[in-house]
């Protein structure tokens, strides 16, 4: 794991937080790289689950909401909090799960005090009064700005069950113990879509988007052999789920989840309807009838798959692949990432530098292709040495511009994985490239 924390560091993936004051806990900062990844996660969901979906429409909902959503999700009560036990010596706090066969504190040896719950809000305060009035909560979860929405895009969008609603957004929880670098930290974002169904068809429908989750992690090139999908016993459920299944990835800290599906039945919008006095039951035309309908949620944290995607790229391979020149003796890492996920999609490399007209020809193929993908323009180094850069960071292909591009206006394509080279046409690079990113 360390080995992928200082690529993201050294590579401008992730970086802490505040870092100059000694950084904060729990919190970090997306690269120049880290960013285009993360926007590329975003966009494959997006494309998945509204894009090229028939019933499904996006919304982006506030983070900061009234605090009687909070108090009516049962968020403020002791559904949402975690079990805490704190030593008695160090006073440091643990999760209760996650030290549960411990006595002691795992710190200093210290005894362990009692658990007690601990709510996972965070509280803020809106207005320029810092009285309870204005008190409110950073969201949770995202769905809640859906489901007090549900009628608004129900009526303006004329939508009809079964259908969709998705958002991404950012999320924030007190944690007790984040962890694990990006896994668990108190800032984060989260994928989220819930499918309101007739309550007969929510088993099938939980089924059938579960699978169609799993299937999304695969097609963008995770490893079947690191994606398990765990159904959890009722006492480990979230407080609203009457059925929950947990998408597992196999990080380098062990197995742990990415993904919930939920089946929420009708706890979201009957409790809405309650506290809110408005009826949010839906009306079938045809059989007359006014109903609840259920929710089937499939919730993702971009910051996770994110970790989960980069876990599963990375490798390394010591002495290198070139096995056509001098071997280098050096260890390289490769991150085989997807080519939709991978940051940047093009390197544009001069053969050498010091040559003015071909450093010419190289910034002209760069210009032609920027409007087009995310490129890199490289000179600095060998040109081994700045392959092995662009394969570090995951760039699909790498354009090398050579004596030849002069007299032939055509350049070498290199592909990332297969390291095989072929010879294309200036004007034909856009639309070879196109069918490359999206066949
Ligand atoms: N609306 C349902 C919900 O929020 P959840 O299982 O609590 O369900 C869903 O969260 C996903 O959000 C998790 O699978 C994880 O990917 C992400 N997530 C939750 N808490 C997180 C945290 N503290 N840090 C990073 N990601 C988190």
């Amino acid at each position: 794991m360390q080995k992928i924390i200082s690529l993201c560091k050294r590579r401008g993936f992730v970086f802490q937080s505040s870092e100059i004051y000694g950084g904060f806990k729990s919190c970090y900062d997306f690269g120049p790289l880290g960013g285009e990844m993360k926007n590329n996660v975003k966009r494959a969901w997006w494309k998945e689950m509204v894009q090229m979906q028939e019933n499904i429409v996006g919304l982006d909902a506030a983070i900061l909401m009234s605090p009687k959503v909070w108090q009516a999700s049962g968020h403020l009560t002791a559904g949402f909090a975690d079990e805490l036990v704190e030593c008695k010596k160090c006073h440091k706090r643990f999760r209760q799960d996650e030290i549960a066969r411990l006595h002691k504190c795992p710190d200093c040896g210290g005894e362990l005090i009692k658990a007690r719950k601990f709510n996972l809000m965070m509280k803020t305060f809106v207005g320029p009064v810092e009285d309870e009035a204005a008190t409110t909560y950073l969201r949770a979860e995202t769905c809640q700005g859906i489901y007090v929405n549900f009628e608004n895009v129900l009526d303006s969008m004329r939508m009809k069950i079964p259908f969709g609603i998705a958002q991404i957004g950012k999320a924030f929880r007190n944690e007790i113990t984040p962890r694990n670098f990006i896994f668990r930290t108190r800032e984060f974002e989260q994928m989220e879509m819930q499918w309101f169904c007739e309550p007969k068809q929510a088993k099938k429908y939980f089924n059938f988007w579960k699978e169609e989750r799993i299937k999304w992690y695969k097609n963008l090139g995770i490893k079947k052999e690191n994606l398990r999908a765990i159904e959890v016993p009722a006492e480990k459920r979230a407080h609203y789920a009457k059925q929950q299944i947990d998408i597992e990835y196999k990080f380098p800290f062990g197995w742990e989840e990415i993904e919930g599906i939920h089946n929420r039945g009708d706890f979201d919008l009957s409790n809405h309807s309650k506290a809110s006095g408005k009826d949010l039951r839906y009306y079938n035309e045809e059989t007359r009838e006014r109903y609840f309908p259920y929710i089937i949620e499939t919730s993702v944290g971009v910051d996770r798959s994110f970790l989960a995607f980069l876990c599963d790229a990375y490798q390394e391979i010591r002495e290198g692949r070139t096995k056509t020149t001098k071997a280098t003796k050096e260890t390289e890492v490769l991150l085989k990432l997807d080519k939709k996920i991978a940051p940047i999609k093009v390197a544009v490399l001069p053969l050498v530098k010091n040559k003015p007209k071909l450093v010419k020809k190289a910034k002209e193929v760069y210009q032609l292709l920027k409007p087009y993908f995310v490129c890199q323009y490289d000179e600095v180094g060998s040109i081994g040495r700045r392959y092995r850069r662009v394969d570090e960071i995951g760039v699909p292909w790498a354009i090398t511009v050579d004596f030849e591009s002069l007299k032939q206006e055509d350049v070498t394509l290199r592909d990332r994985d297969t390291m095989k080279q072929e010879r294309l046409k200036i004007k034909d690079l856009i639309k070879v490239l196109r069918e490359k990113l999206n066949g």
